[in-house]
């Protein structure tokens, strides 16, 4: 694919994310907006933090069977999400993770 392209489109992923984000009452596997965005810095390259506590808060009452089906979608890196990082989050928060995540 084009560079061009390729810029266009992950420009145009983020948009989408940006808005589907802003949208009322939006969910992602259970987890607030706010909860998401508090672990958005844990699960983004180069140099991810440790989760903070909110993002823990957040992820307990997360969905995480949906969230790990999301480990080998495009979307994730696609908005800066590694898919690696997020499926190690609950470890890190020590919530027991789904076997198979
Ligand atoms: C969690 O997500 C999975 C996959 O999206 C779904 O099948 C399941 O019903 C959800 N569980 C709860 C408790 O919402
Ligand atoms: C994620 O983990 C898989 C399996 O361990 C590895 O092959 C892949 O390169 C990793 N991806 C990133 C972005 O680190």
């Amino acid at each position: 694919m084009a560079m061009a392209t390729k810029t266009i489109l992950i420009f145009a992923l983020v948009t989408f994310t940006t808005v589907t984000l802003q949208c009322n009452g939006f969910s992602f596997c259970d987890m607030t907006e706010d909860g998401l965005m508090s672990c958005k810095p844990a699960v983004t390259e180069p140099n991810p933090w440790d989760p903070t506590a909110d993002c823990c808060q957040a992820l307990s009452g997360a969905n995480l069977t949906c969230l790990c089906s999301y480990k080998s979608s495009p979307l994730l890196p696609s908005i800066g999400i590694d898919p690696n990082l997020t499926a190690g989050l609950p470890a890190k928060c020590n919530i027991p993770a789904p076997a198979n995540c």
